[in-house]
């Protein structure tokens, strides 16, 4: 096992550490010094424009990152990641989504096995499935099509899926509907099945490791929701040949784990796979996107494959001066590392994309979030910083206050589309141009403020200028397409996968496993008889834990 490179131990750490303690970032004067700052920092990455120009960086700052790149030797650990070393140390495995998205025929073996082809039969399968679905080819027990597909998971079998099913909407067949189910709490369950009809709701049953107790309790549920409606239906008797004839129809699978799927009582054949060297949250572009495939069709969801392998191919091929996702990469860790930022805002101007930030919340935290580097050595450094953000302009209304004229330095991401799904007029004024004007607006306000003399010119009273002004020096990223396509969503996604790569790999620390998810998990099944009323159990808890289930256990109806 290599040991990583301590990035502070690096020359250009150091640099970076003097350049911070003098840094007096002011954009202002940056903007009007270099003429050419904005098409310096400007990039484009297949159809992604990404500006840069409004992030606090210059010339000699960026040198210094692409210092730290070189040193960390970020480039080496990029090609092993694409080459199928196994990088992910912690579990001995590949790290190969991006072998997903490669086309058919682009070959690559790993551990001896023939990647791309295992890929492209797996896609054909899905395809198939998907065509039977969409066509009515595939009906439930009773001959009925399809209607709604429900998908069970939870984390990287359900932040994906859902948010490129919400994303691509406008791409969906009119006649089909999608739904998601992943939290435990039953309400979820409850609430998603209630007006659904058995006889026409198909469920994917969607883990990596079949192993999760969320899904694998979500899914008995659906599965005894269907038998008992198809059972009060008529359809099918109650004994269990009816009952696996039904499951047959109305359930399939999509898990790394082909042999628990059969142990659940789902075909085999009825079953999409995939492989441990692809991270659940680096999922939504295997298997586990069936159901996006399903809503949007085989055609769609090869844009949207092409779509990811496009920026794969930036990122593999650009030299790092101007590859986005390294760049942004470097840049935040900057913005954590140097400039004391904990979090990193993602504000999507797109309604459709109104579950992105939670899709990059496990994207980026479940990888980065990490106190020991790949080689089991202490970090050395800060590393993931939070995630979060909400839907433009909404956001404007809820937390840019704080962000605007907060003490806190909150790295940005601005997203927007040229064209809208819905071209809607209010008489003669055009919407889209309203809210694309508060995009170009926001990031403009953070990056150059208002200062005391412009608000007093504004005639403010004087015992409120300062509560009106903007200090600016704000950083933003925007990041623009022409639309949203399924391909444009797909470069979207791989531009964070990378980004997140860059970070994790300056702070030497294994981005691809998430031990840190499992002691929870252990101590919620050590505690379950406990809640259930074993009073053995109860009393090896702790005291608070303790006094918590017995307020429960004697409020619990
Ligand atoms: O608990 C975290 C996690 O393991 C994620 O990494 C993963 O995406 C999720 O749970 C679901 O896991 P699975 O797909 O194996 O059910």
């Amino acid at each position: 096992m290599s040991t990583p490179i301590d990035a502070t131990d690096t020359e250009a750490w150091a640099n970076l550490g003097d350049r911070a303690e003098e840094f007096d970032p002011d954009l202002r004067a940056w903007f009007a010094d270099d003429g050419h700052r904005v098409e310096k920092l400007t990039f484009t990455a297949a159809d992604l424009l990404v500006d840069l120009s409004k992030e606090l960086v210059d010339d000699d700052l960026l040198r210094d990152l692409l210092a730290l790149a070189e040193e960390v030797k970020l480039t080496e650990r990029r090609d092993a990641m694409f080459a199928g070393q196994h990088i992910n140390v912690t579990e001995d495995r590949a790290v190969l989504h991006t072998a997903l998205r490669r086309p058919a025929g682009d070959r690559l073996e790993v551990d001896g096995a023939d990647v791309e082809a295992a890929v492209h039969e797996v896609l054909d399968k899905i395809y198939a499935f998907a065509d039977k679905i969409r066509s009515g080819a595939w009906t439930g027990v009773t001959g009925q099509r399809i209607r709604t597909v429900v998908n069970i998971g939870i984390g990287g079998s359900d932040l994906g899926p859902v948010m490129a099913y919400e994303a691509l909407k406008p791409y969906k067949l009119a006649e089909l509907e999608c739904r998601f189910i992943s939290n435990i709490d039953p309400t979820d369950t409850a609430e998603t099945v209630a007006d659904l009809d058995p006889a026409t709701t198909l469920f994917i049953v969607a883990s990596k490791t079949f192993g999760t107790l969320e899904t694998l309790t979500n899914a008995r549920l659906c599965r005894s929701w269907l038998l008992d409606g198809l059972r009060a239906a008529g359809a099918i008797g109650s004994d269990q040949e009816a009952a696996d004839g039904a499951v047959a129809r109305h359930f399939v699978a999509v898990s790394t784990a082909l042999d628990k799927v059969a142990a659940f009582g789902i075909d085999p054949e009825n079953a999409f796979g995939f492989w441990d060297w692809v991270g659940g949250r680096y999922s939504v572009d295997s298997a586990i996107g069936t159901s996006l495939c399903v809503a949007i069709g085989p055609e769609r969801f090869a844009e949207f494959l092409a779509g990811f392998h496009a920026i794969d191919e930036h990122f593999r091929n650009t030299e790092l001066a101007r590859n986005v996702p390294a760049l942004m990469g470097l840049i935040n860790v900057w913005y954590v590392n140097f400039l004391g930022a904990e979090t990193h805002a993602v504000l999507p101007y797109s309604q459709y994309l109104h579950r992105l930030p939670a899709y990059l919340q496990q994207l980026t935290m479940e990888s980065n979030g990490k106190g020991v580097r790949w080689d089991g050595s202490e970090v050395t450094t800060d590393t993931g910083e939070v995630y979060w953000g909400e839907p433009g302009t909404n956001g404007q209304h809820a937390f840019y206050q704080l962000i605007h004229q907060g003490t806190r330095l909150i790295p940005a991401d601005f997203i927007a589309f040229a064209n809208p799904a819905h071209p809607l007029r209010d008489g003669d004024v055009d919407v889209h141009e309203l809210f694309m004007a508060n995009f170009f607006a926001q990031t403009r306000a953070l990056a150059f403020g208002r200062s005391e003399d412009e608000v007093r010119a504004e005639g403010t009273p004087e015992n409120i200028v300062p509560a009106r002004v903007f200090t600016g020096n704000r950083p933003t990223a925007s990041i623009m397409a022409p639309e949203l396509t399924p391909a444009v969503l797909g470069q979207l996604i791989a531009l964070y996968e990378h980004i997140t790569f860059t970070q994790g790999t300056v702070w030497g620390i294994d981005s691809f496993d998430q031990w840190g998810v499992e002691l929870g998990k252990k101590l919620a099944q050590e505690v379950i008889p406990a809640v259930a009323g074993d009073a053995g159990v109860l009393a090896t808890q702790d005291a608070s834990s303790r006094s918590l289930i017995n307020y429960y256990r004697a409020n619990r109806r």
